[in-house]
């Protein structure tokens, strides 16, 4: 692409000027926290998700916020200007600054785009777009390519932050151009089970912040509200006295989160016995069986084993490794686990309890939950100088978890 910029010299680091982040807050913390902080100047964002888990649901209520000093720009090439009113009137969205525009033809919209000078624009979504300078059809990786790149030039001189909707195909990917993931600043995923109210907005790719935040939203009948205390959500629906149920901690980003893990360990009827994870990594889960079988001697081989995170999250750290484990025996052996305690630890192939990271984080958030007993990594234990209201208990070994769990 031609440019009239001045040709660069290279510099040493220590001479480039630290730039201001130009951000701005979206007015909702869950959104901001995810792109690291608020909006970017100039930066390019791609939120996918399924259809109908509530993606231009979340723009419009975000740049609703957005628009309060500024004309934004929404346009929509997949619902009428009537649909998006009727929307907009379920989730009380009527700024004025909120400009909304039907079209899908990339030169059109960059016309209105420059004319207007809007302080955000949403594109929803990119399938929709294309240009007529290529003869593919809308839709074609090649005009998705191109309609990115041209956009993504706009945005990059203009300063204005422009955020892309695309479609996920069944298989988890947004749809044909991967290669959007590679060339835009920011690329989110919308995810939730349809089945349930809350979504989680996760950062996959952020060239402005971190990647691990999560924002928790959850769907009403007035559109997304945020929800700020996720721990007090995920936990809110725990069955009493139930065998298989068990809290863990997972780290998102900054923010320590509890969820329950819920295990249903059953004879298998016939055949091989069936292993089912859900939020949970189902490798990681084979891995834990064949530990507990072979150096807690539970005899698992002739059960299903089935696994699910309450409430549609994602887990991938190893310290919910022995809350997995705890799930598992407690569902097998049909006993119930205190409701007041709380599981961390990383298990290793040999049996032994592995430290985690952040222990403090973890057990404060539990504390604030009104959680009383953790049983958790004697190494960790070791090093904490105690937490208000909780007792720790340390252990070193797979078999001293159980037996501290369940007695000998
Ligand atoms: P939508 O934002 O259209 O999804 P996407 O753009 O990702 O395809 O969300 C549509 C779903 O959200 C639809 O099934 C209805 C539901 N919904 C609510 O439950 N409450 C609301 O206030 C709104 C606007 C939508
Ligand atoms: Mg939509």
């Amino acid at each position: 692409m031609a440019s009239n910029r001045e040709p660069q010299k290279p510099r040493p680091i220590g001479e480039i000027p630290q730039a201001a982040d130009d951000r701005f807050s979206t007015g909702m913390g869950e959104l901001d926290r995810v792109l690291g902080g608020g909006v970017v100047a100039g930066s390019m964002v791609l939120i996918g998700g399924d259809p109908g888990i509530g993606k231009s649901t979340l723009l419009l209520q975000a740049f609703q916020k957005i628009s309060r000093d500024r004309p934004v720009l929404y346009v929509s090439g997949e619902e009428s200007p009537h649909q998006i009113k009727m929307r907009g009137e379920r989730l009380g969205v009527d700024s004025r600054n909120l400009l909304i525009l039907s079209e899908t033809s990339l030169e059109e919209i960059l016309k209105t785009a420059q004319s207007m000078r809007p302080r955000a624009i949403v594109i929803d979504s990119i399938q929709t777009v294309y240009t007529a300078q290529i003869t593919s059809a809308p839709g074609s990786v090649s005009q998705i390519r191109e309609s990115a790149a041209q956009l993504m030039v706009h945005a990059k001189q203009t300063n204005t932050p422009t955020f892309l909707v695309g479609h996920v195909t069944k298989d988890g990917s947004i749809a044909g151009p991967r290669i959007l993931e590679h060339m835009v600043d920011t690329v989110l995923y919308f995810e939730g089970d349809k089945g349930h109210p809350y979504r989680i907005l996760r950062a996959v790719k952020n060239r402005f912040g971190s990647t691990n935040e999560i924002g928790v939203f959850e769907m009403k009948s007035l559109g997304l509200e945020e929800v700020s205390n996720p721990s007090e959500l995920f936990l809110s629906e725990r069955p009493s006295n139930t065998a298989g149920s068990v809290v863990v901690s997972s780290i998102e980003g900054t923010r320590p989160i509890l969820v329950e893990l819920q295990a249903l360990v059953s004879p298998t009827n016939f055949g091989l016995p069936r292993r089912m994870a859900i939020g949970v990594d189902p490798n990681r889960v084979s891995l834990l069986l064949a530990v507990l079988e072979k150096r807690a001697g539970l005899q698992l081989q002739g059960q299903d084993v089935f696994i699910n995170v309450v409430g549609g999250m994602q887990i991938d750290e190893p310290a919910v490794d022995l809350g997995i484990v705890a799930a598992v025996a407690s569902g097998f052996r049909e006993r119930p686990l205190d409701p007041k305690i709380l599981v961390l630890g990383e298990v290793g192939l040999g049996g032994e309890v592995r430290a985690i990271h952040q222990p403090e984080v973890r057990l404060r958030e539990a504390a604030k939950m009104g959680f009383k007993q953790c049983l958790l990594p004697e190494r960790n234990r070791a090093r904490l100088s105690g937490v208000d209201g909780i007792d720790l208990i340390g252990i070193g070994t797979l078999r001293q978890a159980l037996e501290n769990l369940f007695g000998k």
